[in-house]
């Protein structure tokens, strides 16, 4: 390992240069991935990016360099990086089979569907996605364990290696990092442990100081040297424990033994010939996303135009509708019957494309139900080895840097993802709230999600790994960088860095990205009867596409937020 890390990339500097004095749309036309012959890893911190390269580098598989990255973006982008959250990694392997590994955070035993209600019965967002009641059981550390002991080729211990080495040399805090530690430091951190983790005894970091944690790297090494056991038994389990009882958390020894990641089937849907691989419940992205495909297809987009005005309409009213579902019926199917199979069907496309005027914008119905919120941070990379195995990985802590508690001792922060179940019972209303019966929290059930990790195949050959973070947004902003790809025959940088737009039915409005949509083309949508709200960056669509001439790997960094970095070697 190099320590401390000085050094970032040209490329980098390119994009974030460019950005600075061009609008995105511009950039979007001209910008070129980061091209390798062999392996490559995009992240959205280049000191993790360089050391999943350098397990690929090193004869590691796609598998073994996911998990050394995710350790990896543990240390150095403690925002969405995580041990103490939970996530998805689907993966494709070089024979065109798939699989996904759910390790999705799950509700501790004494969790209950009014867990969220004070004495009075009134609701409280502040438990719900503020609290040590806001901790879900995390599941990173066995669901990369599940992966490497299925799937992975290279040590353990090597794996764990380059994460305990940056949390103990430390390492050096850009621009951007600093100002998000501060502003976390500012605003959301919650204990004296979250204070001492990321400051100088209260003093925020600059940039170019050195972070290093030293109780990150003991946990690391017990994880290094024991495996799960590392963090879900022994001296983690009772620095966890001992966290939940001081702040009212009801997280047990018990419920961290009973942990286990899943190996599920992806979701498989196809559009216009490619072949599309998803992460199936507990998250939403895969049903949902190959519902919008499926009711897209029946149009002609590529003649409409990139963000015209009949384009962004058609694609909105596609996401008005998958929306519509996702907030019917999707739940973890381990204790709800989600109908998948209806959902991404061919037919079940047909009908909703057919409820779609050509010219008019449809009404959400904010009688059936309204949507909650969710907070802009999570983490996504992509991984493609020598032999064309592709893993796509999204972990999160659900709001940025997650409840803001770090294990006192531990040195890691601990998820508020609880607050993706819903509020509770009959809760539904106009504010935001959600209270419909399938995602309520019970114990041992997985909250749901959107993360939609996804790879694109055709002719039994990858094409591209995509996903991105941004709560509901980021099934939007996947679906939009494989339509850029497909219809719109753009390069992966290209895809990744074109403005995006967003609708979730309720509220019944299409988010346009700054420079995404010009002033003529909102006029001729809110014409339609579209609500139009312009600003705002999406998502963080870090991405690999394979050329398909040379089978070169093309990795396109998302420019979107800083750090970001595509390695191949
Ligand atoms: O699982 C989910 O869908 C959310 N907890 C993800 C949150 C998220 O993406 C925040 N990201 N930027």
């Amino acid at each position: 390992m190099r320590s401390p890390h000085r050094w970032r990339a040209v490329t980098l500097w390119t994009f974030a240069l460019a950005l600075a004095v061009l609008p995105i749309d511009v950039v979007a036309q001209t910008a070129e991935p980061v091209r390798a012959s062999t392996g490559m890893v995009v992240s959205q911190h280049w000191l993790a990016s360089d050391v999943g390269r350098d397990v690929l580098a090193a004869g590691g598989n796609a598998i073994d360099a996911a998990i050394a990255t995710g350790f990896a973006l543990a240390v150095v982008h403690p925002a969405g990086g995580n041990i103490g959250g939970g996530g998805f990694m689907v993966v494709r392997f070089p024979n065109g089979q798939t699989t996904a590994i759910d390790f999705r955070e799950k509700a501790p035993l004494a969790s209950f569907p009014e867990m969220w209600l004070d004495e009075k019965g009134e609701y409280s967002s502040d438990v719900h996605h503020r609290s040590a009641k806001s901790v879900g059981v995390p599941g990173t550390v066995a669901g990369f364990e599940r992966a490497h002991k299925l799937y992975g080729d290279m040590d353990w211990q090597r794996l764990v290696s380059p994460a305990v080495a940056i949390a103990e040399d430390g390492f050096e805090l850009s621009e951007s990092l600093a100002r998000s530690l501060a502003g976390f430091l500012e605003r959301r951190a919650r204990t004296p442990a979250t204070v001492a983790q990321f400051s100088k005894d209260g003093t925020p970091y600059a940039e170019g100081e050195t972070l290093r944690q030293p109780d990150l790297a003991r946990t690391l090494r017990r994880i290094q040297g024991e495996g799960r056991d590392g963090f879900y038994r022994g001296e983690t389990a009772r620095l966890i424990t001992e966290e939940m009882q001081r702040g009212d958390g009801i997280i047990t020894r018990a419920d961290l033994e009973l942990y286990e990641a899943r190996e599920r089937s992806t979701i498989h849907g196809s559009y216009r010939g490619y072949e599309i691989i998803s992460m199936p419940p507990p998250s939403s992205g895969g049903v949902a996303m190959v519902t919008m495909l499926n009711i897209l297809e029946g149009f002609d987009l590529a003649s409409l135009g990139h963000n015209s005005a009949p384009y962004i309409h058609l694609v909105s009213e596609a996401m008005r509708r998958a929306f519509r579902d996702r907030a019917h019926y999707l739940a973890d199917a381990d204790f709800v019957d989600v109908p998948v199979h209806e959902l991404t069907s061919k037919a079940h496309g047909s009908k909703l494309r057919a409820s779609i005027a050509a010219d008019r914008a449809s009404v959400s119905e904010p009688s059936d139900i309204t949507m909650g919120y969710e907070s802009p941070e999570t983490t996504h990379y992509s991984v493609v080895d020598g032999n064309g195995m592709a893993v796509s990985v999204t972990y999160t802590l659900e709001s940025g840097y997650g409840s803001g508690i770090v294990v006192s001792g531990g040195g890691f922060l601990l998820n508020n993802e609880m607050g993706d179940f819903n509020a509770g019972p009959g809760l539904t209303d106009d504010s935001g709230l959600i209270g419909t019966p399938a995602n309520l929290a019970r114990p041992q059930k997985r909250m749901l999600s959107s993360m939609t990790p996804s790879i694109v195949a055709r002719d039994g050959r990858l094409v591209a790994v995509v996903g991105s973070p941004g709560g509901r947004t980021i099934i939007n902003t996947v679906a939009q960088v494989i339509l850029n790809v497909i219809d719109f025959g753009m390069n992966i940088q290209m895809a990744v860095n074109a403005p995006r737009i967003h609708h979730q039915w309720l509220p019944d409005r299409i988010s346009i990205e700054g420079g995404g949509a010009s002033a003529a083309t909102v006029e001729r949508l809110e014409a339609m009867g579209h609500t139009v709200r312009m600003g705002g960056g999406q998502g963080s669509a870090n991405s690999i596409m394979i050329d398909p001439r040379t089978r070169d790997r093309l990795g396109a960094a998302d420019p979107r937020r800083s750090d970001a970095g595509a390695r191949g070697h």
